[in-house]
């Protein structure tokens, strides 16, 4: 049986036992995929002491822990090192730690998913934090048009843009915000407090999309959503499908199998 878990601090409300298991039950694969709350000063011990165990395969890191993955990892790639932070780690066979961050993919997957072609698109990304960072060459490589990052902090969205280095990406400030993006992201932390990013009412009132990159707990609207419909914005999706996503990703990564992830996105909405 191939060994699996997430690792995370807390980690009980993790969904990625739920979600690896369907994928594991519809790709054919016998796994055990474990929940794991790694202590905060022992993250590094934690993870080699699970991939010393003969069937271990992969694991997936989350917060508080993922730059600490990054750090320990041999290898990385390109989203890695934008990001500065991974969520799929795995041993090559040379026995040497890889790292993976497939957040951005699970997020164009899942607007895709959706119906949004993001070909010559507008988007504005809020927040400049690691979550920010993974979704940058992601969206570039859809084929946006252009990419403005707004944030409390502006220095931190002007660092995202200079690693970028690409002119379509330009960190921004209030005043240099358009009328007509395409798409708004949110990818602060703000959502997990029940609080907003501050952002003008026209720029959500006007946008075809406002994706909260968080989930809400009980399916309901999450509190930008909620800002976003009120203001009348076209639509809004929470974070729920790039979860799943980012998952069959990783899963893919570590056994060469696409799962299907429409219906376990419809079983976790139902749940
Ligand atoms: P993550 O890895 O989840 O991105 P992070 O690196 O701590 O977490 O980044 C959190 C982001 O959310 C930051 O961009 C932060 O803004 P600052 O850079 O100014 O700190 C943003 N953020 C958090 N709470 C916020 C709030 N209440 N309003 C606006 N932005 C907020």
């Amino acid at each position: 049986m191939k060994k699996f878990a997430v690792f995370g601090n807390p980690i009980a409300q993790s969904l990625s036992p739920t979600i690896h298991q369907m994928f594991a039950k519809s790709c054919a694969e016998d796994i055990s995929y474990e929940k794991i709350e790694a202590p905060l000063d022992g993250f590094e011990a934690t993870i080699d002491n699970f991939f010393a165990a003969s069937q271990t395969v992969g694991c997936n890191v989350t917060v508080p822990f993922k730059e600490r993955a990054c750090a320990m990892a041999k290898h990385k790639d390109d989203a890695v090192v934008m990001a500065r932070a991974a969520n799929t780690l795995m041993r090559n066979d040379e026995g040497e730690l890889c790292a993976f961050n497939t957040d951005g993919i699970g997020l164009v997957a899942d607007l895709t998913n959706n119906g949004l072609d993001l070909q010559g698109t507008k988007v504005l990304l809020l927040g400049a934090g690691g979550a920010a960072r993974g979704v940058v060459h992601p969206l570039l490589n859809a084929g946006i048009e252009s990419l403005h990052i707004l944030n409390r902090t502006i220095e931190k969205a002007q660092a995202i843009a200079e690693d970028a280095n690409n002119p379509k990406v330009t960190a921004v400030n209030h005043k240099q915000l358009l009328a007509d993006y395409d798409v708004v992201i949110n990818s602060t932390s703000a959502s997990l407090s029940g609080t907003l990013p501050t952002v003008p009412d026209a720029v959500l009132a006007n946008c075809h999309l406002a994706y909260d990159m968080v989930y809400s707990k009980d399916n309901g609207a999450t509190v930008f959503m909620a800002h976003a419909e009120q203001l009348g914005a076209a639509k809004q999706l929470d974070g729920l499908g790039m979860l799943v996503e980012q998952a069959a990703a990783a899963f893919y990564i570590w056994t060469g199998k696409q799962p299907s992830t429409a219906s376990v996105i419809e079983y976790l909405r139902n749940r």
